[in-house]
């Protein structure tokens, strides 16, 4: 096997020490189970304005393309809040996600049992809750064109942004989320605003037709985005996959994440498009950002960066077996009592994010060293 190149971008924040806690799992790999890695370090967000000027080099950016996957920290804090829109921070992470061409964001929200108790929904509404969002990330209103700011003639000014999709778009983002279908719970929601949006039409359209072609053994339902956000609270777990558009993906997984409980233990999966080997551009990120009130406190929780590691051994890397080991370790780590500050609770042990990476690392021992 050759050795698979990833660029880690540890950002601002708790970036540096959450994802120091993943360089520990990435030595054990090396040890216990000889898979290495060609790990390079690169800076993005803050950190890379206040040496370069700038919150992305192009240097950083060409390495982010030709690496195999990238692991990103975090980006952002209160000190860039004031610089002008071209230099802020998270200008980083969407040049990453529109350079690399990362149409498919996948924003798995589960919860551990351990954890049920601290989602805000009842506990059995959310226990053993397990969705997979699917969400579009290089189209949308968030690109479409025209877009801007006009004074009109009589002096009111006008704002304007564009929603719009063409068909190989919906196609290739629906195509990603029934592959996960179908080795999941068969079941995709495909959600858009079909009663009021013609873009919202053509994407009902588009899925059914991929559905009907290619997937008939998955379960296909439609349903208007204001509906599936009353559903995500009402009664989460009808879903499977989500598949849905830029915006309306950005909504409804801040909704799914709060389900579980804990930003802190969420990962998430940007892809792009196969090559002619099978092989996709990749970033892997916690959903959380770089909480800057708890930077360098050894408080914050690594978990969420963890498991984006593990989401990157199993998407970027088929290495399904030590994928599945650190979601197992992850498992019984929180099932042993062990709790960053952020996910404390009654009667458990609060840990360091030090303490809870070397936990990990233990528990990985116990199962797979
Ligand atoms: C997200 C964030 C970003 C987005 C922001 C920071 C630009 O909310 O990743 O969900 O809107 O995509
Ligand atoms: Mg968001």
């Amino acid at each position: 096997m050759t050795t698979k190149k990833l660029l880690i971008l540890a950002g601002d924040g708790i970036g540096p020490e959450v994802m120091a806690q993943v360089q520990r799992v990435i030595d054990w790999m090396a040890k216990k189970r000889r898979i290495t890695f060609d790990v390079s370090e690169g800076l993005v967000g803050g950190c890379s304005y206040d040496k370069y000027g700038t919150p992305l080099t192009d240097q950083t950016m060409q390495q982010a393309i030709d690496a195999d996957a990238v692991l990103l920290g975090a980006v952002g804090g209160p000190k860039w809040d004031n610089l002008p829109f071209a230099d802020k921070p998270e200008r980083g992470l969407l040049r990453l996600r529109k350079d690399m061409k990362l149409f498919a964001n996948l924003r798995p929200a589960f919860v551990f049992d351990a954890l049920a108790e601290a989602s805000s929904l009842k506990t059995d509404l959310v226990k053993g809750l397990d969705i997979m969002i699917v969400r579009e990330l290089t189209g949308g209103v968030y690109f479409g064109e025209p877009r801007g700011i006009e004074t009109l003639p009589n002096g009111e000014r006008r704002g304007v942004n564009t929603q719009v999709y063409t068909t190989h778009e919906i196609v290739r983002i629906a195509d990603v989320a029934f592959e996960l279908a179908a080795k999941r719970g068969k079941k995709v929601h495909s959600v858009e605003k079909a009663n009021v949006m013609e873009s919202g039409v053509l994407w009902r359209e588009e899925v059914q037709k991929l559905h009907d072609a290619k997937y008939p053994g998955i379960a296909l339902e439609h349903m208007y985005a204001d509906n599936c956000a009353m559903q995500l609270v009402r009664r989460p777990k009808q879903f499977d996959v989500i598949v849905t558009d830029n915006l309306f993906g950005d909504l409804l997984s801040d909704c799914a994440a709060m389900l579980t409980g804990s930003l802190g233990m969420l990962p998430s999966a940007s892809l792009g498009a196969a090559d002619a080997a099978g092989n996709r551009k990749a970033l892997y990120e916690p959903v959380h950002g770089s909480a800057p009130d708890i930077a360098g406190k050894d408080l914050a929780n690594p978990l969420a960066t963890l498991l984006s590691f593990g989401m990157m051994l199993r998407y970027s890397f088929g290495m399904t077996a030590e994928a599945d080991l650190l979601d197992t370790a992850v498992k019984n780590v929180l099932d042993g009592g062990l709790r960053t500050a952020d996910i404390m609770q009654p009667g458990k042990a609060k840990v360091s994010t030090t303490v809870m990476g070397e936990s990990i690392v233990r528990e990985l021992d116990k199962l797979g060293g």
